[in-house]
């Protein structure tokens, strides 16, 4: 990670979770954010958790998933609005279970980025490639289609408080990781294209870009020493306070 980009450890907890791991992963955490301000934690439960998540800490508060609506007629949507009623600093979109099993196209995603840009909170975009893409070497092309449709709708204002999560699909809840220069390779290339387009370039070298898939206590380092690698979104580790703690450690 270069130094003038804050680390960020997020936890996506999915559709895991309830109220006694929250309190348990809350006072885990503090504890070591204690010993290190240098990184920045989030988590993001379930929705019906965030009323209960005590954001009085120093551990940001993020949703999963958001409607690309404004409000309205959208039974089972949840809107920005709400979220940052909520206390939500942070929103993932465009997360690979939600491109695969909801199909959100890269219009959809976009819509929501720019959503959550303008209402004020801080959009956590994923982007990432399938195996298949990857053997037939499509991985620049996905990832550069998936941002293009943002910088599309998107000004230069949306990206100050974005961050990218690159989450190999292959490498979702597999237990395969990108090697440590497999993900450093891709993350430099999605630097370059946010230098190459006008609208990301002023971000282009503070934009935070995490790394997702199968991240645990004892591939975390390494894959954070990576130059272009500023952070982690970690699901399945994020689901004990031990493992998650043994990342954030391994992040400071
Ligand atoms: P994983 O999930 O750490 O379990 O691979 C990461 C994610 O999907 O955000």
């Amino acid at each position: 990670m270069a130094t003038s980009r804050r680390t960020l450890i997020a936890a996506n907890w999915k559709m895991n979770g309830d109220l006694s791991l929250l309190g348990s992963m809350l006072s885990a955490v503090k504890e070591v954010n204690s010993d290190s301000m240098a990184i920045e934690t989030l988590i993001c439960p379930p929705f019906t958790l965030l009323g209960a998540f005590d954001t009085g800490s120093s551990i940001a508060k993020g949703a999963q998933n958001v409607s690309q609506h404004e409000g309205g007629a959208f039974t089972g949507e949840i809107s920005v609005d709400m979220l940052k009623a909520s206390g939500c600093e942070y929103i993932l979109v465009g997360h690979s279970e939600r491109r695969e099993i909801y199909s959100e196209t890269d219009v959809v995603v976009a819509e929501k980025f720019v959503r959550v840009a303008r209402t004020g909170l801080k959009p956590v975009l994923c982007l990432g490639e399938s195996l298949q893409q990857r053997e037939s070497g499509m991985t620049n092309r996905v990832l550069i289609d998936q941002l293009a449709e943002i910088i599309k709708i998107s000004d230069a204002n949306d990206w100050e408080n974005a961050v990218i999560a690159y989450e190999p699909i292959w490498a979702i809840g597999t237990g395969k990781t990108a090697t440590p220069e497999m993900a450093q390779e891709t993350h430099a290339l999605i630097r370059e294209e946010l230098r190459a387009n006008d609208v990301t370039q002023p971000v282009a070298e503070t934009i935070r870009i995490l790394y997702g898939g199968s991240m645990k206590p004892d591939n975390a380092a390494e894959l954070l020493s990576q130059r272009d690698i500023d952070g982690g979104l970690v699901g399945g580790a994020s689901l004990d306070p031990n493992s998650f703690i043994s990342i954030l450690r391994a992040a400071s």
